[in-house]
């Protein structure tokens, strides 16, 4: 008898993308200002990006051609707040037809108020380091809220704190490349507070609202089977995935889980991890040295202990050739049905990333995208493996039909035979 995996009726099928990634000319970002300086790794800014701004119709279009029901896209802080106090309803109401065209097209929004990018004028106050500008964040949800609240499902106040902290506050990678642990710390708590602050803001206002974040979670493996190196994956574990949720209990409607990477954890060599973890990171979000789809099912099964759905809010891989994408989703969604079999909540799968798109500091080299991207012409050319989605979203199952056709090889692998 064939063989599938078959996911839960009402299974949300989607995809993200990020505003400053995609949209293009956002003038008065902290990001714009700090890629004039040449810091771009292949030498771009994201000048126009994929003119997500103007071409969000065909690609609105797209994700509906591809079967998707779900779409997760973010806010521009800078286009909505250009200068201190002076929201511009212009981009407002863009943002309001953007929106309007995804519930015509019948797609769950999940919407983040924030991710990594902020007004210029913030970063020149300090950014999320002052703790005064928690006021500035929540001000700006209350404004996206009030506005936007009949358009969107499910909010996510933040993408990722701790990457962000990671990368501009510890590794001077991103702006405003600070290498210092106290600045780190400050943006980190602040950032709890922004969160927990946005979501009795965002209940206020909409007391029926679903409220979270995107955290990026990391499957930590033990190297050598030893007691020490058990213990030390135990402690990365905790601490990576769960301080973040232990600081801001009770402020979680569901859980937003972005799952890229593995690290494997040796008791003895605990400073290559830390370089690993902290040099590396960034880079081996794009590259994916350590792509483990089975550490997904067993991060899901720990998460079930809190009792919420669960969306893969993020899980993709760069791949300009498309070769390992279609082995990617294969693999990482047979997990994700392993868990569900097991009940673990899952509701909902979104890729990243429809598009191919301005990776942050990698530029435009990575290409995450279910559909490629020829940044000459803007035109937009779906890949394979964006159409073993839409197959797999069509059926709400991962078939070995499916699995013949696009990964042949691999069909003893994802089916056990
Ligand atoms: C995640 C970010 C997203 C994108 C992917 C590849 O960590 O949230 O913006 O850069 O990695």
């Amino acid at each position: 008898m064939a063989k599938i995996y078959q996911f839960p009726k009402d299974f949300l099928w989607g995809v993200s993308i990020s505003s400053y990634q995609t949209e293009g000319n956002n003038f008065y970002s902290d990001w714009y200002a700090w890629e004039k300086l040449g810091k771009i790794k292949d030498g771009s800014t994201s000048g126009l990006a994929c003119d997500f701004y103007h071409l969000y119709h065909q690609d609105i279009d797209l994700a509906k051609s591809l079967n998707l029901n779900a779409f997760r896209l973010s806010v521009e802080w800078s286009r909505i707040e250009p200068e201190e106090g002076k929201f511009n309803q212009k981009e407002i109401d863009h943002y309001k037809k953007v929106l309007n065209y995804l519930k015509e097209k019948n797609f769950k929004v999940f919407l983040t108020c924030w991710h990594f990018s902020l007004p210029y004028w913030l970063a020149k106050k300090g950014g999320f380091e002052n703790k005064e500008n928690i006021f500035y964040f929540i001000r700006f949800v209350k404004k996206i809220v009030f506005d936007f609240s009949h358009l969107v499902d499910f909010w996510l106040t933040l993408n990722e704190p701790l990457i962000y902290v990671a990368c501009s506050y510890l590794l001077g990678l991103w702006p405003p490349e600070k290498k210092n642990l106290i600045s780190a710390l400050k943006v980190f708590f602040n950032l709890v507070k922004a969160h927990q602050q946005s979501y009795k803001i965002i209940h206020q206002i909409l007391p029926q609202a679903k409220v979270g974040l995107a955290n990026n979670l990391v499957y930590f493996r033990v190297a050598k089977n030893n007691f020490f190196d058990k213990k030390l994956t135990k402690i990365f574990h905790s601490f990576y995935n769960y301080i973040f949720y232990s600081l801001t209990k009770n402020t979680h409607d569901f859980i937003g889980l972005n799952y890229y990477t593995s690290h494997r954890v040796e008791f003895f060599k605990i400073k290559d991890l830390i370089k690993r973890m902290t040099s590396e990171n960034p880079e081996t979000r794009v590259i994916h040295k350590e792509v483990h789809p089975e550490g997904l099912y067993f991060l899901l099964k720990d998460l079930k202990k809190f009792n919420l759905p669960i969306y893969i809010t993020e899980n993709g891989i760069a791949d300009s050739t498309d070769h390992r994408r279609r082995r990617f989703i294969l693999r990482h969604l047979k997990y994700l049905s392993l868990a569900i079999k097991e009940k673990v909540p899952v509701k909902g799968y979104l890729y990243w990333s429809l598009i191919d798109n301005f990776e942050w500091r990698e530029g435009f080299k990575p290409r995450f995208g279910l559909v490629a991207i020829d940044y000459e012409t803007l035109k937009r050319k779906p890949r394979k493996s964006a159409l073993m989605y839409s197959e797999i979203c069509q059926k709400n199952a991962l078939t070995q039909e499916i699995v013949e056709k696009y990964d042949p090889e691999r069909i003893k692998e994802i089916f056990n035979l």
